[in-house]
């Protein structure tokens, strides 16, 4: 039986003796009875072909295959991944974000749990989904389909912008700004356990142009649930009919009810909104073509990221038309790009917007700029 408890180290060693001797293929030659002989101990002698099958194509040959026993423990796997993010100059904390989807548990009792033993099924998948994060640039989020944003888990694919934690900073920032409306009106107060309040709900309209995944209409939609005198009207849209299929299904799963339309900007709306927020594709066509990371460039979609030539087209088109769609003295709240906030300020300013503010994100970059409409 000790066959099967092979560790990394002792495979790795017989690798580098294989490197170093002439024969190399006598180790692996070797290494594959190895494994037949454990697999005859164990009672489950496979032919080549149902063992290829199971290792889903990995050569007979590779000598790794013997690593996958039962008895990793979920801190080696870690260790191991993490050397190889790193080694490939990639965040080492994807490994827990791996373990954690995979095993269905959050970080936090991943790691509380790092001592235990990992299935050699999940190790084995972890240990793929890794080698595809590193071969292919792609975000884990689009390998494992689900993106946590402010707290929730929503499900992500290649038609939408995988979600960007700097996007926080515009939901902190319009949900301040709600929740002094909501003071300074009276309209409404916190729902903590137990208060009750027969005040007649305010109606608050929010519109999210360029939803994508719906990250941003939903986590509001969420936030506002706590205020119980508020009702939130909520609109999202996208021009990308695939995205907003994303968003309905996350809408759906976080039991929110939002009013998606297929839309050029504001083509499908003929209503005013108290609040309108947008995330929408900034970057330029020079910068798309000459300086996005691959991570970016091949897995988000370039509808969501190009703004045109300049990148600030929606910026512009937004602000201009905002008045036909804003309440007197509604709040137009938008996520912008790396030194695009002094511009953006700047046409809000002129455009008859007040109070205009910039926010920076978590990594002190300037990202959203807000500001009311002037009554
Ligand atoms: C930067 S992504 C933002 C997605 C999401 N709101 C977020 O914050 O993660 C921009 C979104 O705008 C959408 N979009 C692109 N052109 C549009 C247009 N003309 N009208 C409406 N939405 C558009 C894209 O499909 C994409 O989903």
């Amino acid at each position: 039986m000790e066959i099967v408890f092979l560790t990394r180290v002792h495979v790795a060693k017989m690798k580098s003796k294989q490197k170093s001797a002439t024969s190399a293929t006598h180790s692996i030659q070797e290494l594959k009875k190895l494994l037949t002989v454990a697999e005859d101990l164990q009672g489950s002698k496979k032919s080549d072909k149902q063992r290829n099958k199971k290792c889903r194509g990995r050569p007979l040959g590779d000598p790794f295959y013997l690593c996958y026993n039962k008895f990793m423990k979920i801190s080696d796997c870690l260790k191991a991944q993490k050397e190889k993010l790193k080694n490939a100059g990639k965040e080492e904390r994807d490994a827990e974000v791996v373990l954690s989807c995979l095993m269905q548990k959050s970080i936090g009792e991943v790691l509380a749990k790092k001592d235990d033993e990992l299935n050699s099924k999940c190790e084995k998948q972890c240990q793929k989904i890794i080698d595809r994060r590193i071969s292919k640039n792609e975000p884990i989020c689009k390998i494992m389909g689900i993106k946590n944003f402010y707290g929730r888990d929503f499900m992500v694919n290649k038609h939408v912008l995988s979600p960007r934690q700097c996007t926080e900073s515009l939901v902190e920032a319009v949900l301040i700004r709600i929740k002094e409306r909501i003071k300074n009106v009276g309209a409404a107060s916190p729902c903590s356990p137990g208060s009750h309040s027969d005040a007649t709900p305010t109606t608050i309209k929010i519109l999210d142009i360029g939803t994508g995944s719906g990250i941003l209409a939903i986590t509001l939609a969420k936030e506002l649930e706590t205020f119980k005198n508020i009702e939130v009207k909520m609109v999202a849209t996208d021009i990308s009919k695939k995205a907003l299929k994303v968003a309905k299904k996350n809408a759906k799963l976080h039991g929110v009810n939002i009013d998606f339309r297929i839309s050029d900007i504001f083509e499908s709306i003929n209503e005013k909104f108290d609040v309108i927020v947008s995330n929408p594709p900034y970057i330029s066509e020079y910068e798309f073509d000459n300086e996005l990371e691959p991570e970016v460039k091949n897995h988000d979609p370039k509808l969501a990221l190009v703004g045109e030539e300049s990148g600030y087209y929606f910026y512009e088109r937004i602000i201009n038309r905002s008045i036909h769609y804003l309440k007197p003295g509604g709040l137009l709240a938008f996520e912008v790009g790396h030194k695009q906030s002094g511009l953006v300020h700047a046409w809000m300013s002129q455009k008859n917007f007040k109070d205009v503010t910039i926010r920076k994100d978590y990594n002190a970059i300037e990202r959203v700029v807000l500001g009311y409409h002037r009554d």
